[in-house]
């Protein structure tokens, strides 16, 4: 494996994400937590920062531990830090070097090099340079601006690298990246989704042994695939547990527990309706609707789980992106909404917790579940927020107004389905406004409610920009909604992207 230790940088995910593109497992860890090393580790990156070598309280990290013993990669602040601590200079930079350039020397037979053609583009991101290098550091690259774009320190297996390799505008990053990996690291391409079933699935039978675990079932594919992956390990030892919170879409209970049922899963379902929609009345601010579904269940849950005789573990659908973010540098960032399943387990349920997906990306995961063979009507559905349609009715929620919005947005994502562009949506919804306005229908007015459409497309939901559905499209929803659903007289569609709006309405 290979460890990515982070500065901070905006793209030390991506650096991970390049790497197991290559079937290369690695780990990123912060700077100053670097994790006990084993016979696995092949090689070290380090990561790019926000910071500045030159800053009084630049990030330190204690490098002489890898240095001559393992390949060391240093990117951008990585690379900045090993010249400056090792008798070099770095300045800040006369012009801002950011953006395109292009590798205009290369040095001959480098084997970070190697593939590479000279004059290939790389992207720059940073406002100090490196003015000199000790003297036994060698420039292997150069840009027409930036003289040490790549060195070596002679005769080692240490590296640095001012540009950035992992974003897509290196057009040779990947290349640089591989020949790294694979023939200075010497990691074999091995680690893919099948492998990861395997190893994890024996991990499993061993730590659990005839242990039983609970797992809270959410229809999303998170959870669905822990599920799988866990009952492949430990079968009917696994209890799973799906509860209809009353906010789902429509259908969406009866026919996502009837594909759990279908999968072999050992899955109990529960109605707990009534619960959520007494915690929920006279609830209209979305922060105090979003605390109560979480309490109510945590409560219905661990009922639930109180019935599992013996039950030791609680296995959750964590995956990595949340571990990155609870470790990460500069610490999470401000509570915009409070996610209700990230994090949630309650003190007094005292399980110890098992999350076979903590290290997985989320395109892996629906990897990982292709391999599981787990259905594309699982594996492909939309992101569904936790909340449910609570937080997409705005203010006070009711089961009417439950009713009237599950039968629109079945309307919109039936149609979205049978007109094929269903997959490329990354994330559609009806929103149910706390206003009404004036219609007409036949001879007579009406006073009725508003829905919203919304339709985004996105990478992981961080950002967003609105779906150009066509109008015809759009037409055709929004008479199907008005002529069938009692209640709505007018249809509007979110032409919001994120940021600065949010996906979600609340
Ligand atoms: P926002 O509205 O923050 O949503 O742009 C980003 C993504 O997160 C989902 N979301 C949630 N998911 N529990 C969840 O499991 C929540 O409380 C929650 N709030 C928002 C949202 O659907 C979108 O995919």
């Amino acid at each position: 494996k290979i460890l990515i230790l982070d500065f901070g940088s905006q793209f030390t995910q991506l650096i991970a994400r390049r790497v197991r593109e290559l079937n290369i497992y690695c780990e990123i860890h912060p700077f100053n937590k670097i994790p006990e090393i084993d016979e696995s580790l092949k090689g070290v990156i380090l990561s790019g920062s926000p910071y500045s070598v030159r800053q009084e309280d630049a990030l330190h990290v204690d490098f002489m531990q890898f240095h001559g013993k393992l390949p060391l990669l240093g990117v951008c602040y990585g690379a900045q830090y090993l010249a400056h601590f090792n008798g070099g200079e770095v300045l800040p930079s006369s012009t801002r070097e950011y953006g395109r350039a292009n590798l205009q020397y290369i040095q001959e037979g480098n084997p970070l090099f190697r593939g590479v053609p000279a004059g290939s583009q790389v992207w720059m991101s940073h406002g100090d340079t490196i003015a000199t290098l000790a003297s036994n550091f060698e420039v292997i690259a150069s840009t027409d601006s930036v003289r040490v774009a790549a060195y070596q320190v002679t005769g080692t297996q240490t590296y640095g690298i001012q540009f950035h390799p992992e974003v897509t505008h290196s057009l040779d990053g990947k290349q640089l990246l591989e020949n790294f990996l694979v023939d200075i690291c010497g990691c074999k391409q091995d680690w893919t989704a099948d492998s990861f079933v395997e190893t994890t699935v024996a991990g499993l039978k061993e730590k659990l042994g005839d242990d039983k675990v609970v797992l809270g079932l959410s229809g999303g594919v998170d959870s669905s695939v822990a599920a799988v992956l866990l009952h492949h390990a430990i079968g009917k030892n696994l209890y799973c547990i799906f509860v209809d919170n009353g906010l789902l879409r429509k259908n969406e209970y009866e026919s996502v527990l009837d594909s759990y049922k279908h999968m072999g899963l050992n899955v109990r379902g529960i109605d707990a309706k009534q619960r959520f929609y007494d915690a929920l009345k006279g609830l209209s601010e979305p922060e105090a609707k979003r605390k109560a579904i979480g309490r109510v269940f945590i409560e219905v849950f661990d009922d639930a789980a109180h019935e599992v005789k013996d039950v030791k573990w609680l296995g959750q659908g964590t995956i990595y992106p949340d571990v990155i973010e609870s470790l990460s540098v500069k610490g999470p960032s401000a509570t915009i909404k409070s996610h209700h399943n990230v994090g949630g387990l309650p003190d007094f349920m005292k399980l110890k917790v098992v999350e076979p997906l903590n290290t997985l990306f989320k395109d892996e995961v629906r990897r990982v579940g292709k391999s599981l063979h787990i259905s594309d009507n699982i594996l492909g559905r939309h992101p569904f927020p936790g909340p449910g349609l609570a937080i997409r009715i705005l203010g006070e929620v009711t089961p009417e107004k439950v009713a009237i919005l599950q039968e629109a947005d079945a309307i919109f994502i039936n149609n979205l389905r049978s007109a094929g562009v269903y997959d490329k949506v990354w994330q559609a919804g009806t929103i149910f406004l706390p206003v009404q306005s004036v219609g007409v229908m036949g001879d007579e007015r009406t006073y009725e409610h508003v829905v919203s459409l919304r339709a985004v497309e996105s990478v992981d939901g961080m950002t967003a920009d609105w779906c150009h559905l066509p109008y015809e499209l759009l037409a055709k929803i929004s008479n199907e909604i008005i002529n069938n659903v009692k209640g709505i007289n007018r249809v509007v569609y979110d032409i919001s992207s994120k940021p600065p709006a949010t996906i979600e309405w609340e």
